[in-house]
């Protein structure tokens, strides 16, 4: 019996305990003790007793593939293949160079800690051990390049869905993509695209999401403690990475295929009913300085359409400029 098969087995019997000789299925006690012993290692708590076998405790709270695909369930292709490590430097660096040799559309990319995990504007993001959930996945979509410039406002709707989902919470969504819960950043997420310079041919995306789940004010450095957040510190109690994560690839795997249909109006309706920037005065901080503007509406291609005090309306695009609340990160 492999490591799966006895950990299945005593999940089937949860609560209970499970004879030696059930779950050794003609294995020698050794060959039984030593996959029992691994499972230890991976931070379950088997508890053994003599006469009675072998009982599950508990799991651990890990990005295993394992703990990951306890949740998951069957998806149609983000997430069919995962990768699961406990440390990397940063696994949107990782998806795209094995974007480079040829890994299947839709591969997810997962890891417990990041030592050198990337934001937007070649800022770092911190990525502390066993606190939150940092995941890439890449896509190889035959779309032009056009439709998927609102790839990364979709993908805040998908952590937005996911956090709903499994916390019973919706955040909301400043803009371009980075979900706020209790007016602080508990998201961010970095889009990369890979294109052909002779067609413009798309040939790879990679879609990279870190989620603040478990860390306390104390694991965020000093210059975004003030503006970070994470699920523990706004509910007050923990949540189930694996689940977090699963649930986050589900949401996924259907905005590719969404995406690929063309069909995003329930996106933009979500985005427009949680953008927390709309109705309010926000800086427009670009290449020109701050301009002080009202955000009045998300466009059909999730751009910022804004107001200036002598009610001309522009349109502002991801990438142009930031966006700041008048006193804070959000209002
Ligand atoms: C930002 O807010 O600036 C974007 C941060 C994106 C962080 C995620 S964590 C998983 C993936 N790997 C990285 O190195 N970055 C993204």
């Amino acid at each position: 019996m492999s490591r799966e098969s006895i950990l299945a087995l005593l999940r089937a019997h949860e609560g209970t305990f499970v004879s030696g000789e059930e779950i050794s299925g003609g294995l020698s006690r050794t060959a039984v003790w030593k996959a029992v012993d691994a499972l230890r290692r991976d931070g379950y708590v088997i508890e053994a007793r003599t006469g009675l076998g072998y009982r599950l405790v508990s799991s651990p709270d890990a990005l295993t593939e394992l703990e990951i695909r306890r949740f998951l369930g069957q998806t149609a292709v983000v997430g069919r293949e995962l990768r699961c490590f406990d440390e990397i430097d940063s696994t949107n660096t990782y998806a795209k160079q094995i974007a480079l040799s040829g890994a299947a559309d839709g591969t997810v990319v997962v890891a417990n800690c990041q030592t050198a995990g990337r934001g937007r504007m070649d800022r770092s993001f911190q990525s502390p051990r066993d606190k939150g959930v940092y995941l890439s996945v890449l896509l190889r979509p035959e779309l032009p390049p056009d439709r998927l410039l609102s790839v990364t406002a979709l993908a805040g709707v998908a952590v937005c869905r996911t956090v709903e989902r499994v916390c019973g919470v919706c955040p909301g969504l400043k803009w371009p993509n980075d979900p706020v819960l209790g007016k602080k950043k508990l998201c961010g997420i970095l889009t990369e695209l890979a294109l052909e310079g002779e067609t413009g041919r798309v040939q790879s995306l990679v879609l990279g999401i870190g989620i603040n789940v478990l860390q306390t004010r104390k694991d965020f450095p000093p210059e975004v403690a003030e503006m970070a957040t994470s699920l523990a510190m706004e509910l007050g109690r923990p949540v189930s990475r694996p689940a977090l994560a699963a649930a986050l690839i589900q949401e996924l795997d259907q905005l590719y295929a969404d995406l690929k249909a063309g069909d995003l109006s329930a996106y933009l309706s979500a985005y427009r009913r949680d953008c927390v920037n709309l109705g309010r005065t926000v800086q427009l901080i670009g290449p020109e300085g701050r301009e002080t503007v009202t955000a009045v509406d998300i466009d059909q291609d999730f751009g910022l359409v804004v107001r200036d005090a002598d009610g001309a309306e522009k349109t502002v695009r991801s990438g142009e400029v930031s966006v700041r609340g008048m006193y804070g990160y959000v209002e």
